[in-house]
């Protein structure tokens, strides 16, 4: 039994993987055997595939079409590609980890901010480019992408430095160009984090999801689902869940993880009891017809290199792996909801 197989009649179950996990054979063999999903944790943001050495190097030739590099993703594509594991991209824009001096005129972050015409043209070029390029060198590998991560923050669009040099319409844009340049049939999606608390939920679906699904440009609606034991409110999970579901796009819970800095018995089998529930609202909203959950991928691959112990700032044990890729008691309690 695996993950995958568990899960086969209801959704894919996907895997956030690292540099680390694509050089280890133990760590491949794990992602070969339970996942039929793949997200690079890092090495398809902005900061890894646009190319500063050629971009900086050259600022007027550049300036309106970015140059871009895909040295630092090809092994993951590579892998991917390999053993036949769909992937995800993500995430083509974000105000995270993406350079500074993509914002500046002339490159240079001495210099002003670029006017909102450059902005809008860096922008769907530098698209253009990622999907020129994985559409003639990885066809197909790519089934969904998030388009853009986080524009959202308390109730209105995040104050950022897209928002700054674009306006409030820079989603669109590179949602456009998404559309355009990606081959048919490829998912796009927006992707954000506490998607579960109304005065984000409601944000997304009136200010992002609904001006982007009048122009046709969004499949699906990625909730990253970072948890922790005790927020949210699984019901107010499961709220939010059907109602992205009832605009009838595609759900992925994109980035999940639930933060636990207790590796006792008692406390991984709380664990445990919170991925039953957790997975038990998937399915049964996939069952029901409420929400069209179609991949579910889980923030790295082992408790061990879990980004929440550097985050939280305590050691933390949240995922369905560890000791080198040991199964948990999650692990069975994920397994046996499928097979409820
Ligand atoms: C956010 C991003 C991810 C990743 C995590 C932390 O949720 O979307 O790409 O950076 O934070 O690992």
């Amino acid at each position: 039994m695996s993950l995958k197989d568990a899960y086969s009649n209801y959704f894919k179950m996907g895997v956030a993987v690292n540099p680390i996990d694509i050089l280890l054979p133990p760590a491949k063999a794990l992602i070969k055997k339970e996942y039929n999903s793949i997200t690079c944790e890092n090495n398809m943001k902005p900061m890894f595939i646009l190319d500063d050495e050629v971009n900086l190097a050259d600022p007027a030739k550049y300036d309106l079409e970015p140059a871009v590099t895909f040295d630092n993703c090809k092994v993951f594509l590579d892998f991917a590609k390999k053993n036949n594991i769909p992937m995800r991209g993500h995430t083509l824009g974000w105000h995270n980890q993406t350079p500074l001096w993509f914002f500046h005129e002339g490159y240079d972050e001495s210099k002003p901010l670029a006017s909102r015409e450059t902005m809008i043209a860096r922008l769907q070029n530098y698209i253009k480019a990622v999907f020129e390029y994985i559409n003639a060198n990885y066809p197909n590998l790519i089934y969904a992408w998030d388009v853009f991560n986080e524009i959202v923050d308390e109730g209105s669009f995040r104050k950022s430095i897209w928002l700054d040099t674009i306006g409030e319409d820079f989603f669109i844009f590179a949602f456009e160009a998404a559309r355009k340049y990606s081959l048919p049939g490829t998912q796009l999606f927006y992707n954000d984090y506490e998607t579960a608390e109304p005065w984000k939920r409601d944000f997304i679906c009136e200010k992002v999801l609904a001006p982007l699904m009048e122009r046709g440009l969004v499949d699906g609606m990625g909730m990253q689902s970072h948890l922790t034991m005790d927020h949210p409110d699984l019901e107010l999970y499961k709220f939010a869940l059907e109602k992205y579901g009832a605009l009838g796009l595609i759900i992925h819970a994109t980035e999940l993880d639930i933060h636990n800095a207790d590796p006792s018995d008692e406390s991984m089998q709380a664990l445990a009891d919170r991925y039953a529930e957790l997975f038990s609202i998937y399915v049964d909203a996939k069952k029901n017809g409420t929400a069209n959950v179609e991949c579910v991928t889980f923030w790295n691959l082992l408790d061990e290199e879990s980004w929440l112990t550097g985050f939280r700032k305590e050691r933390s044990y949240p995922l369905l792996f560890w000791k080198g890729g040991q199964p948990k008691k999650a692990y069975q309690s994920v397994i046996d909801v499928a097979s409820k």
